[in-house]
């Protein structure tokens, strides 16, 4: 299996492999069901976390023994590479913990230039997207389209805000610092819905398949983002950053859609960042009085 690792045109079937296999540990783990630690407050951790993490490390080492690999569980190796994958062993840890089958695998290939110091970044150029309960493999090489299960994928063709159904994810790290929640709020009101699913790797290929018009999120790692960025672009999608900007790895904010709304959401972001045009809603001390003196009209 010792092929050079600069053919790109076995990243993907290569990496394809591998993203099965540990999917397939991941079933085993989640029908066998697993003990939970806790890696922070909320942050869950399992076995399974740390066996397929193992797992790909090992098969992209065969597969791939030049290319660095950069794991949510720790994995820090060949860092100086030209090429570098970002492995997320399981997406979705705390659905996963719960029984709750909306997980995957993901793995994002690196280019960078060579003699590339150790912290700096280059291009997402292969995306593999792995879902164990669905067996639905996503995948994507820069400048070669976006597939799914093999077949061509698309974004969707819905043009404004108001007609599209939306995803979101809130961090289990330093929650009370995170804003989303009013995010959260304004996109429900002006959509038909944000769905908040648990992996946000899956959002990002469920915008890239056309299931999702868009998705956001606020402090993703480069390990979460990776692939389902690239599944986006080469589906015919957009990504920036709330601001509208590029996108960057290290830039810890996504914004992904299917394009025709992505104008829209930038200026929603910049109004609410603003404090602008912000549709009030009851609090929950406003909505128990209107109760109260509904039942006192009603007596
Ligand atoms: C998490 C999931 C979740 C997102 C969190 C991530 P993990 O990844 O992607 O949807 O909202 O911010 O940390 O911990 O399950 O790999
Ligand atoms: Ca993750
Ligand atoms: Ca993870």
């Amino acid at each position: 299996m010792n092929h050079s690792g600069s053919d790109r045109s076995i990243w993907v079937p290569q990496a394809s492999a591998i993203a099965r296999e540990a999917g397939a540990r991941l079933r085993e783990f989640f029908s066998a069901g697993v003990e939970t630690e806790y890696k922070g407050d909320v942050d869950l951790v399992t076995v399974a976390d740390r066996t397929v993490e193992k797992l790909i490390r090992t098969r992209l080492a065969e597969a791939f023994p030049e290319h660095g690999v950069y794991g949510e569980e720790g994995t820090r190796e060949r860092m100086e590479g030209e090429f570098r994958w970002y492995v997320d062993p399981l997406d979705g840890t705390t659905n996963f913990a719960h029984g709750f089958p909306q997980f995957c695998v993901s793995m994002g290939l690196e280019h960078r230039p060579s003699g590339a110091g150790a912290d700096e970044d280059g291009t997402i150029v292969a995306g593999i997207i792995y879902d164990p309960m669905r067996d639905e493999l996503y995948t994507a090489e820069r400048g070669h389209g976006a597939h799914l299960n093999g077949k061509p994928m698309h974004v969707s063709r819905i043009p404004v805000l108001a007609e599209s159904l939306v995803a979101t994810g809130f961090p289990s790290r330093k929650r009370h610092d995170s804003p989303n929640i009013h995010f959260y709020h304004e996109f429900t009101l002006r959509s038909h819905g944000v769905r908040r699913a648990g992996s946000a790797a899956l959002d990002l290929a469920f915008v890239a398949c056309g299931r999702l018009e868009a998705f956001w999120e606020f402090n993703l790692n480069r390990w979460d983002t990776a692939a389902g960025i690239l599944l986006v672009e080469e589906a015919g999608g957009r990504l920036s950053d709330f601001a509208g900007g590029p996108f960057q790895l290290n830039s810890r904010e996504v914004l992904a859609s299917n394009g025709l709304i992505h104008d829209e959401l930038v200026v929603l972001f910049k109004d609410m960042f603003a404090g602008r045009d912000l549709a009030p809603i009851p609090t929950p001390q406003e909505f128990a009085q209107r109760r109260a003196e509904r039942a006192a009209a009603a007596r």
